[in-house]
């Protein structure tokens, strides 16, 4: 079941194979990855094995994984990613992550989106609570969290492998009855 959203500025979509190329140049920003442990990809072949895995978990039943493109209202061009990974278990979680061409950052969109996840995440699939990791140095990040009403709840030491360095992570969370601003 396709899982479209909309919010005033954006439109998320579902990813298929055909947007690929869309994917992979900006995977392979290196802004973009600064505290992703995905790593900048070798070659497209990398990002097809990706984007196959994503396709692969988003399409079993229950839902592993929901994976969008983002674009801005009046225009198809991919300007960034989203994805949401629900638990499927008696736990009801959901861990949301959202990534930006770098031109569009500092515009609020991601916040628009962080925020939108997380009210897919409540209304339409009934999660009981909305999760995010991020790099302590991630300060953007840090801060759309903080905007949507996340609360930090502990500090993760060296879990990330990035670029050869174990790095440390926040755990963030909102709960379904939390405020939400
Ligand atoms: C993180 C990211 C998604 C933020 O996107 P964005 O659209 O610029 O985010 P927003 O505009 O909604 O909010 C950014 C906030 O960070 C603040 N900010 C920017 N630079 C900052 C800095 N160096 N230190 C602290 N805050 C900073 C902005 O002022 C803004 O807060 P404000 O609204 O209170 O002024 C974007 O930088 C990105 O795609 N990064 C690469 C991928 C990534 O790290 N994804 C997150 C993985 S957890």
């Amino acid at each position: 079941m396709p899982a479209p959203i909309t919010t005033p500025r954006l439109r998320l979509r579902e990813i298929t194979l055909a947007d690929l190329n869309d994917i992979h140049r900006l995977h392979a920003i290196p802004e973009v990855d600064e505290f992703n442990t995905l790593g900048l990809p070798k070659d497209i072949s990398e990002t097809r094995k990706l984007v196959k895995r994503l396709l692969d978990s988003g399409s079993r039943i229950p839902r592993e994984s929901y994976t969008w493109k983002i674009m801005l209202c009046d225009c198809d061009v991919l300007i960034g990613m989203a994805g949401l990974t629900p638990s499927n278990d008696k736990f009801r979680l959901g861990e949301i992550y959202y990534k930006f061409h770098p031109e569009f950052w500092g515009m609020g969109f991601a916040t628009e989106v962080a925020k939108a996840l997380i009210r897919f995440g409540f209304n339409r699939l009934k999660l009981h609570k909305v999760e995010a990791g991020v790099a302590t140095g991630n300060k953007r990040s840090i801060r759309v969290l903080e905007k949507c009403g996340m609360t930090r709840e502990g500090l993760r030491r060296k879990i990330l492998p990035i670029r050869g360095e174990w790095v440390d992570n926040y755990h963030y969370a909102i709960v379904e009855d939390d405020p939400r601003p």
